[in-house]
């Protein structure tokens, strides 16, 4: 063996788990978020090892490659490689002083670049470890799907990932196809979907709910019921259904009362199926906080106006009086503060960040020129000109 011979520090064996390959180390500690995808899906397709090295160009950097052989006798192959289950690692915690324990200390399982408060996102866990539909609902760009997703990585179990606003064929996707092929005749292919219900304690994300076709949502409706749990392959046909397997969670996303006019009133009989957990607008300091998190490269004092705009316009868009429908979401001020670590002005960046959002018709007395007077206040370039006397300016921005 050549001395010169570069070990890694620690080997992983990758896990098929739903969607997901998992990389676990020989002694049980989970490097999935270490290790890109396309490693991680070659190593479980390819039946191997990975190990992270450290790179021997001085940079201190470390990279996930394969463990060859050779490199396994090296370490003297005290690690166990047993290689033969390639069942899915499902930890879902049974007892009941368990299910306290993680629950009560899931919020370091946060990641922090989420903004939640503690209760909601323990309410969040909680609903989904007793197997609860969960439905996130909130204004478009608060953090549903983060959220979500989220806590799909924080329960080490199967997930899967359906995006059903996108969707335009809701049967094909949550049923299947039938297709015909010649000498082979009529075949159904089952839908990923049926495979996900089928798959005990899956996480199963239906994002954008309130987008779906209606056609979808009466597919779900039994699928999501408590009391019933399956879900019927064709109408015709009673016999024909797929039973929801032991242990599943269903997370939904829902932009409820908000401006979108695509997102369709969502059935109250679908509703009642799923837990509420309500995403809140971030307020000021909450908002200043993620940004500061996310852009330490930018100037503070930028930030902070940001989230004083960003907070304002909410506190308006949420008013009994609201001259505007809706604030500026989360989503839309780190967009803005992506441009303002690429050098764009915050005048610049809301131009083409904010403004575009809001509806330009009838001039002075217009949505998009009361946003801009309220960006403009935070603007000290000089070239802001009055369009709201001051009184109004401060009637905006008093409750903040
Ligand atoms: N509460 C939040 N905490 C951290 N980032 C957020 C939050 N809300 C929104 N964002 C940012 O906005 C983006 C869009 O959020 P997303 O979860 O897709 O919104 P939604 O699904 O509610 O429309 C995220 O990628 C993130 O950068
Ligand atoms: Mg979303």
């Amino acid at each position: 063996m050549s001395k010169n011979m570069i070990l890694p520090d620690v080997v992983c064996k990758i896990e098929k788990s739903g969607n997901r390959y998992n990389a676990w180390s020989t002694d049980g500690v989970k490097y999935t978020s270490e290790v890109t995808h396309g490693c991680r899906k070659r190593a479980f397709l390819g039946d191997y090892l990975i190990g992270r090295f450290t790179s021997t160009n001085g940079n201190k950097g470390t990279s996930w490659r394969r463990v060859t052989d050779t490199v396994m006798a090296a370490m003297g192959d005290t690690l166990n490689t047993n290689t033969n289950d390639n069942v899915s690692a499902v930890e879902v915690p049974e007892e009941h002083e368990e299910v306290l324990n993680f629950i009560h200390s899931s919020y370091n399982l946060k990641p922090r670049g989420l903004m939640m408060n503690e209760l909601k996102w323990k309410y969040l866990v909680r609903s989904a470890v007793r197997g609860k539909n969960i439905m996130m609902t909130g204004a478009a760009g608060c953090g549903k799907t983060m959220a979500a997703k989220a806590l799909v990585n924080a329960l080490d179990r199967p997930d899967y990932y359906f995006n059903l606003g996108a969707t335009q064929d809701p049967r094909g996707t949550l049923i299947g196809n039938t297709h015909f092929e010649d000498g082979k005749g009529t075949y159904f292919s089952k839908s990923h979907f049926v495979e996900a219900i089928s798959t005990p304690n899956a996480v199963i994300l239906l994002d954008e709910l309130s987008r779906a076709h209606p056609d979808a949502w009466n597919i779900l409706m039994t699928v999501l019921d408590y009391g019933q749990r399956y879900l019927r392959l064709d109408e015709q046909n009673d016999q024909a259904t797929v039973t929801v397997a032991e242990g599943v969670t269903f997370i939904a996303t829902a932009n409820i009362g908000n401006e979108y006019t695509s997102t369709r009133q969502l059935d109250k009989a679908l509703m009642d199926r799923f837990t509420i957990v309500e995403m809140d607008l971030l307020n000021e300091s909450e908002e200043n906080e993620l940004l500061t998190y996310m852009f330490p490269n930018v100037d503070n004092t930028v930030l902070g106006n940001v989230a004083k705009i960003a907070s304002i316009t909410r506190v308006e868009g949420s008013s009994d009086t609201a001259r505007i429908p809706f604030g500026i979401s989360t989503r839309t001020t780190v967009e803005l503060c992506g441009l303002l670590y690429d050098g764009f002005s915050l005048v610049e960046a809301s131009e083409v960040c904010i403004y575009p959002q809001y509806d330009n018709a009838g001039g002075v007395d217009s949505e998009r020129t009361f946003v801009k007077q309220i960006v403009q206040k935070f603007c000290d370039d000089g070239s802001g000109e009055d369009l709201f006397n001051e009184e109004e300016i401060n009637e905006a921005t008093e409750d903040v």
